[in-house]
C-alpha cells in the first residue's frame, strides 16, 4: 500500500517554506521531538484528563495561574471541545444564547446538539474584514429578550479585529449573563505589552485555540473559566464531546508551553514592532488592512484593493517560500509567531514588496449588506432534518440545513432553519430540507 498523506507531509516539509499559518511552534524546534516518545495513556501515575486529581491537574493549576483565572481546563481537541463545552456550561437545560453571527461551526454543532437557540447579533462595519461586535447591540438585545442565558462572541476575528470586551462584559454582568468569548486566535493577547486577553478584560469564559499562537502541538487548547457559577461540572460537561483516549503528546507540549512562556515572558512584546513595520509597508503600498484595535501580531492584507484578488496574492506568497495561513477571495491571513525565523520575515517583506508588480485580477464590488434571514425552525431540527443538495438557482424559498458562509466577510448568509431568499453569495449546490 502507499502512504499518501505521510507522502504529501514530506513534500511539504521539503517546500520549506516560511510558515504563516498554524501551529504556533512553525516546526522551528521549540517543540521537544522526545514528545512522541512519551504517547502514553491514562495510567495510575499520568493521571486522567477527565477525572484529573493528579498531574494533570497540577498542571491545570499552572496555566491557571499563567493567564491569571480561577480555573483551566486542558482540552486535547482543540478550540472546538473547549467551545463546545463553554456553551453547555451557559446552558444546561437549552435556552437561549445571545450570539455574534461571525460564528465557528463547533458552536453551531455545540447549540444544535444542546437545543440551544442562537439570538443573533451582527457585525458592525464589516467593510472587507469581519468588524466588531459593540456592547450597544448587547445591551439592546438583552433589553428585549428577558430569557437569554449567555452571551457568546468571537474575538479576535480570523483577520484580528478585537471587540470592545470590557464594555460588553460591563452589560453582561448588569444583567447577570456570563460573557463567552471564543478567543481561538487571542491566546498570545496576554503576553503582549498590553494585556489585552478576553478574560483579563472581563470575560467569564474564554476558549483559547493554544495551538494558533503559542508553541503548542496542533489540537491543544485550554478552556479558561473566571467565574464561580462555571467550575464545577467542568469536566464532565468537556468529557460530554471528548474522546476518552486524550494525546498525552499535546498535553505535555501545553505543559511545556506554560514554563516556556514563564520563563520568556517577552516573546511576544519583542514581536510586535516586527510586525508592526511589516503593517506599515502594506500601509504605504496602498494595501487595505483592518482598521480600529486589532491584535498587533496578525497580519491580514486585503488585496482586493489593490486589484489582485487574495486567491492570487496566496499562489504569489507561495512561489515565493511564504505559506500563509489562509487566502479568501479578498484577503490574505497570515499568523505570526515568536517562532517565525529572522528569514521568514525577510521572506515575506520581499513578497508583499512584489505585490504590485503582479497583474490585476480583482476589480473591487459593492458588497451586498448583510441582514437577519427569517428563521422558520429550530438549528437542530434543520440539521437533523432529512435534506438534500440542489442547484443554488432552485434553493430560493428552501430552508437552509446548513451554514452558508462565504468568505470574507466569515458572516454565515444563512444558517440551518433560515429561509433562502438569495443564492447571490451561495455555493454551486445548496443543503436544504426536504
Ligand atoms: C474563530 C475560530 N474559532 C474556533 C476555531 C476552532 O479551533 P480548533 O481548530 O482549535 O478546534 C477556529 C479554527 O480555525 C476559529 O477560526
Amino acid at each position: 500500500m502507499n502512504t499518501p498523506l505521510y507522502n504529501a507531509l514530506v513534500n511539504h516539509k521539503r517546500l520549506n517554506r516560511s510558515s504563516f499559518h498554524t501551529p504556533g511552534h512553525k516546526s522551528s524546534g521549540i517543540i521537544n521531538s522526545e514528545l512522541l516518545e512519551l504517547d502514553y495513556t491514562e495510567l495510575p501515575d499520568t493521571d486522567a484528563l477527565f477525572e484529573a486529581s493528579g498531574v494533570i491537574l497540577e498542571s491545570e493549576k499552572n496555566l491557571a495561574k499563567l493567564f491569571g483565572v480561577k480555573r483551566t481546563l486542558i482540552s486535547a481537541g482543540g478550540c472546538s471541545l473547549a467551545i463546545m463545552t463553554m456553551i453547555r456550561l451557559a446552558t444546561m437545560n437549552g435556552g437561549k444564547l445571545l450570539c455574534g453571527r461571525n460564528i465557528h461551526r463547533s458552536a453551531v454543532n455545540a447549540m444544535t446538539l444542546l437545543g440551544v437557540e442562537p439570538i443573533w447579533l451582527l457585525p458592525r462595519n464589516n467593510g472587507a474584514f469581519t468588524g466588531r461586535i459593540y456592547a450597544e447591540d448587547v445591551c439592546k438585545a438583552l433589553a428585549e429578550n428577558s430569557d437569554i442565558c449567555g452571551c457568546y462572541i468571537t474575538s479576535p476575528t480570523y483577520y484580528g479585529e478585537i471587540s470592545d470586551i470590557a464594555g460588553i462584559s460591563k452589560v453582561c454582568k448588569e444583567y447577570n449573563i456570563p460573557l463567552l468569548v471564543d478567543n481561538a486566535h487571542g491566546s498570545h493577547l496576554k503576553f503582549l505589552s498590553e494585556d489585552i486577553h478576553p478574560i483579563t478584560l472581563g470575560a467569564s469564559m474564554t476558549a483559547c485555540s493554544v495551538h494558533k499562537t503559542l508553541p503548542v502541538l496542533t489540537g491543544g487548547a485550554l478552556l479558561n473559566i473566571n467565574d464561580d457559577r462555571f467550575i464545577e461540572g467542568s469536566k464532565e460537561a468537556m468529557s460530554l464531546f471528548a474522546s476518552t483516549s486524550p494525546p498525552y503528546p499535546i498535553m505535555a507540549s501545553i505543559d511545556l508551553c506554560a514554563d516556556y512562556i514563564s520563563k520568556n515572558a517577552d516573546i511576544y512584546k519583542r514581536l510586535e514592532p516586527i510586525i508592526a513595520e511589516i503593517k506599515i509597508l502594506a500601509d504605504r503600498l496602498g494595501i487595505l488592512q483592518p482598521d480600529g484595535l486589532c491584535d498587533p501580531l496578525r497580519i491580514a492584507l486585503n488585496t482586493a484593493s489593490i486589484g489582485i484578488s487574495g486567491e492570487k496574492a496566496g499562489e504569489f506568497f507561495r512561489s515565493m517560500g511564504v505559506e500563509p495561513e489562509f487566502a479568501d477571495d479578498e484577503n490574505v491571513v497570515f499568523i505570526c509567531t515568536p517562532f517565525n525565523s529572522e528569514n521568514d520575515f525577510t521572506n515575506l517583506r520581499n513578497a508583499i514588496k512584489l505585490l504590485n508588480k503582479l497583474d490585476k485580477d480583482f476589480v473591487v464590488k459593492e458588497k451586498s449588506k448583510i441582514f437577519l434571514p427569517k428563521r422558520v425552525m429550530s438549528l437542530r431540527e434543520a440539521v437533523l432534518g432529512k435534506s438534500e443538495f440542489i442547484p443554488r438557482e432552485k434553493a430560493i424559498g428552501r430552508i437552509s440545513a446548513d451554514t452558508a458562509c462565504p468568505c470574507p466577510p466569515g458572516i454565515p448568509v444563512y444558517m440551518p432553519g433560515e429561509i433562502i431568499e438569495s443564492y447571490d453569495c451561495l455555493n454551486e449546490f445548496v443543503k436544504v430540507l426536504i
